[in-house]
């Protein structure tokens, strides 16, 4: 039976259609509320707000659930590839053996980035940060590769060529940033394994592929794959609602992703417990500056928008950086910081009552620091984890039948008119 929400306003009683999703999730639809009330609604931050139906991924914040396409994500990080999450999120099921098989060999044939692009990343100076090469480079693609015919190839073709390329991409940018010569992508190897080897391989010292660290990015490549409306999605859905092509939508989420409210924390966690481990009383002291509503201090890595209990992929990664530690026995010392800090600010009145627990880039920097990923490609590896959530975002906004260019409405505060003041008489 279809519900209703009732809006009294101005002695009138508006009636307002309730969406019901899938898992009970309810919603005032408000399409039409201006027209008819001559209201908008006001929600800094959109934190009540839902800007479309999606059928990708369901996150329940109070029971600190997470699904792909209904899938848990405990499921896959146990049992599936990052390849196969990916086709997953893109095209809405599992694939089957033979199409995962033609997923790899496309995944393979697109892997190689054009060589004129060398040129670019070598142009680019020392300092830069790797997420600015990247959203730049992603978005320089279309001049590389023109538009397609169609949706369909373009979500056949592009789509595969920027889940390879960028992995390409972005080991290039560490290779040149250090100068050393670019490894390129081999056939024999699996989509992370390659990605280690085009990382860390050079020409006079093979890189071993150790096949726990390759299960390790792939945990933390799925468990980084999509977050249904988050700033990084938003900003794809919002850019790509002005039909800009694919790479200048991911473009724009890799620049989203980049900020250390978002993406960047990961990279943030690392520099924060660095610092609270080089200072007596760090840890204390750090609570002591995160409740000083004076400070702008944050503890980086703690806290979510939607989680309000410990985040599912945090409680998975934790496990996962434990086992690997162990089996590289590799001693991390700001592992030992990262726990004492968790420890005291889950025990710590003022946390508890905000409900802040550690998210998944409170232990995802340690883990990327054991498979010697440098600190300024954290977040690189955020968003190549977050590419295949990103397209199937795009996808579904372009098939949505209520989709509609993005613009949302203000409530304007400032000057009402006022006349021009010639410079002379200021
Ligand atoms: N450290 C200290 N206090 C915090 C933190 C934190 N990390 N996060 C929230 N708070 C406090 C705020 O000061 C505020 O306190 P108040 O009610 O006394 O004013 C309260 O908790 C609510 O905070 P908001 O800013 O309203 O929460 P919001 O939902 O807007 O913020 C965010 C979410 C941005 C993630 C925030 O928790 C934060 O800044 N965390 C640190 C950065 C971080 O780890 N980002 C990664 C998020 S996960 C991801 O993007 C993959």
């Amino acid at each position: 039976m279809e519900e209703f929400a009732t809006l009294s306003y101005g002695g009138r009683e508006v009636r307002l259609p309730v969406i019901v999703g899938s898992e009970g999730e309810r919603a005032i639809d408000i399409t039409r509320l201006r027209e008819r009330t001559g209201l908008i609604t006001h929600d800094p931050g959109f934190a009540n707000t839902g800007c479309c139906r999606s059928a990708i991924t369901f996150v329940d914040g109070e029971r600190g659930v997470l699904r792909y396409r209904g899938i848990p994500v405990e499921e896959l990080a146990a049992h599936s590839t990052f390849k196969e999450t990916a086709f997953l999120l893109v095209h809405g099921r599992l694939p089957s053996p033979r199409e995962l098989t033609r997923f790899s060999v496309l995944l393979n044939d697109h892997s190689l980035v054009h060589e004129d692009m060398k040129i670019f990343y070598q142009n680019f100076p020392r300092s830069s940060h790797p997420m600015g090469i990247l959203s730049s480079m992603v978005n320089a693609l279309r001049s590389f590769y023109p538009e397609l015919q169609n949706l369909e190839e373009e979500v056949n073709v592009t789509v595969t060529r920027l889940l390879s390329k960028v992995r390409t991409m972005a080991a290039m940018s560490y290779k040149i940033s250090r100068g050393h010569t670019v490894v390129y992508p081999r056939p024999d190897l699996t989509y992370c394994a390659n990605f280690l080897n085009m990382m860390f391989s050079t020409p006079v010292r093979p890189y071993e592929i150790d096949p726990e660290v390759v299960r390790a990015l792939n945990v933390f490549l799925i468990l980084h794959a999509d977050h249904e409306q988050n700033c990084s999605t938003a900003a794809v859905r919002l850019v790509g609602s002005a039909r800009v092509n694919l790479y200048a939508a991911i473009s724009s989420g890799i620049a989203a992703l980049w900020g250390p409210l978002h993406g960047g924390a990961n990279q943030a966690v690392i520099e924060m417990l660095a610092a609270i481990r080089g200072e007596a009383g760090g840890v204390r002291k750090a609570l002591a500056r995160a409740r000083d509503p004076a400070d702008p201090f944050r503890l980086m890595g703690f806290g979510h928008r939607v989680y309000k209990t410990y985040d599912p992929r945090a409680k998975i990664l934790k496990e996962v950086v434990h086992g690997l530690l162990d089996r590289l026995r590799l001693e991390d010392p700001l592992l030992d910081c990262a726990r004492e800090l968790e420890e005291a600010a889950l025990q710590d009145p003022w946390f508890v009552e905000r409900r802040l627990y550690p998210n998944v880039d409170f232990y995802s920097g340690i883990l990327l620091r054991a498979i010697g990923i440098p600190t300024n490609m954290f977040t690189v590896l955020f968003a190549i984890g977050r590419l295949p959530g990103w397209i199937a975002q795009w996808k579904e906004s372009l098939e949505d039948p209520e989709g509609r260019l993005w613009r949302p409405r203000q409530i304007y505060v400032g000057p009402t008119e006022r006349r021009y003041v010639p410079i002379e008489a200021r």
